[in-house]
């Protein structure tokens, strides 16, 4: 089969097999379906950090492509990969796949997958499509709606009843990838994205998404134990994940709302007792967290947050400029998530005095700590004027930004240059 050569060389195969079809593996336990690829997508850059989070829960990864880690897993796996990963945005099940040369192929491929057994006709339906890029064929949105309606034609012929549908995920959700013919039909069993943990309702500017801010927490190797130092904290997004982690406690427990939950398959007592193993997972935070930002409503924005992330009691969350950030035991991590004036429209001056800054202060933190500094500003990065460590790419929303983590005993680097980093 001519398959997509391009985004195949991207993807990095860890194990020979990438499918097994639905209906396979372990369908005593899981009812019709048993085991099938899924898909778990990420913000781009962290793919080796959600690959680890599987690796660390004993999940075999399949592989690892651009935004997007594979695994095999049942429906009932889904669930509990949706309430566990910490850096994932969506678990998406794959449900069929068949080859499509045109709009009537699609639709007759949609309408022949067993709709009716997975989808309720009183719940809600959203369809969401990607299209391969360089081809002329229809939009996305066309083809999300052509898929619909080849679902609610077939839900109507075999219940006499089809589901409501609209754009936005308030209950079953389905996802299809058409791309060089070949055609994916994926259950996403997420829904609203995995980083709306539920606890960040206060905001500031520019705040790292959550799923970003914990895939930087766990890519730059914090062990949840060494202090941790977050200046320039904003709403409080890492100390708050920092915590999580700390505590071991499922990034999901907050939220309510799962595609899932919508689905024929969801057994509702089987999701509690996850919910229940998780929450008796949860340990003391042992590590000290502390969090400041120099204006006083940012601070009162990130305590807000961490009250309803009930790790309140795990935070120290002070009003404190950069310079006069406590600093917690001889070996502390610092992570900073400095303004980079694309979204706050901070003056440039201003910035590189700020980046200089941050190099001084992570000097003065001893030589036995980490800094880490995650920010979209490619040329600003360099005032730091510390030995850079480790470097990569990776993306908040749109935004291409460094992960930059400085080894703190390390000589100087050599003078700064306006070249980007
Ligand atoms: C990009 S935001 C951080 C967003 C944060 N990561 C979040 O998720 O909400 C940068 C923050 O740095 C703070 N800030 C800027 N300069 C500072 C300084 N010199 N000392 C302390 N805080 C500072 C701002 O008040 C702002 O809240």
């Amino acid at each position: 089969m001519a398959r997509n050569n391009a985004a195949r060389r991207r993807t990095r195969l860890i194990s020979g097999t990438i499918r097994k079809p639905a209906g396979a593996g372990q369908a005593a336990a899981d009812g019709p379906f048993g085991a099938a690829e899924t898909a778990i997508t990420c913000p781009r850059g962290l793919e080796d950090a959600l690959a680890s989070e599987l690796a660390a829960l004993g999940v075999p990864v399949l592989s690892v492509g651009d935004t997007v880690v594979t695994t095999l897993a049942t429906l009932h796996e889904c669930a509990r990969w949706n309430l566990r990963l910490r850096v994932a945005h969506r678990v998406l099940w794959l449900w069929g796949e068949f080859w499509a040369s045109s709009p009537e192929d699609l639709y007759r491929g949609v309408q022949a997958l067993r709709w009716e057994d997975l989808l309720r006709p009183d719940r809600p339906l959203m369809v969401r499509a990607a299209v391969g890029s360089g081809r002329n064929g229809p939009p996305a949105g066309w083809v999300a709606l052509k898929c619909k309606d080849a679902i609610a034609d077939r839900m109507r012929s075999r219940l006499g009843r089809r589901p409501d549908s609209g754009p936005q995920p308030d209950g079953a959700c389905v996802f299809v990838r058409w791309a060089d013919r070949l055609c994916r039909i994926y259950l996403d069993t997420t829904g609203e994205p995995l980083c709306f943990r539920g606890y960040r309702r206060d905001l500031v500017v520019a705040p790292l998404r959550e799923t970003l801010a914990a895939g930087l927490l766990i890519a730059s190797g914090w062990d949840g134990r060494a202090p941790l130092v977050n200046p320039m904290c904003g709403s409080g997004t890492l100390a708050i994940e920092a915590a999580w982690i700390a505590a071991r406690r499922a990034p999901g427990l907050l939220r309510r709302k799962f595609a899932f939950r919508h689905l024929r398959t969801h057994d509702e007592e089987r999701w509690r007792a996850e919910l229940d193993a998780a929450r008796r997972a949860v340990q003391p935070v042992r590590a000290v967290i502390v969090a400041a930002d120099r204006d006083p409503a940012a601070v009162e924005a990130a305590r807000r947050n961490a009250r309803r992330a009930d790790v309140a009691e795990d935070l120290r969350i002070v009003v404190a400029d950069l310079d006069r950030t406590p600093l917690p035991g001889p070996a502390p991590w610092i992570v900073v998530n400095p303004e980079y004036g694309r979204r706050t429209g901070a003056d440039e001056a201003a910035l590189l005095a700020e980046y200089r800054r941050i190099g001084e202060f992570f000097r003065r933190a001893g030589p036995s700590g980490r800094g880490v500094v995650i920010t979209g500003h490619l040329r600003l990065a360099r005032r730091i004027g510390l030995r850079l460590d480790r470097r990569r790419t990776v993306y908040n929303g749109p935004i291409e930004c460094r992960l930059l983590e400085f080894a703190l005993g390390g000589p100087p680097s050599s003078p700064a240059t306006e070249r980007p980093i």
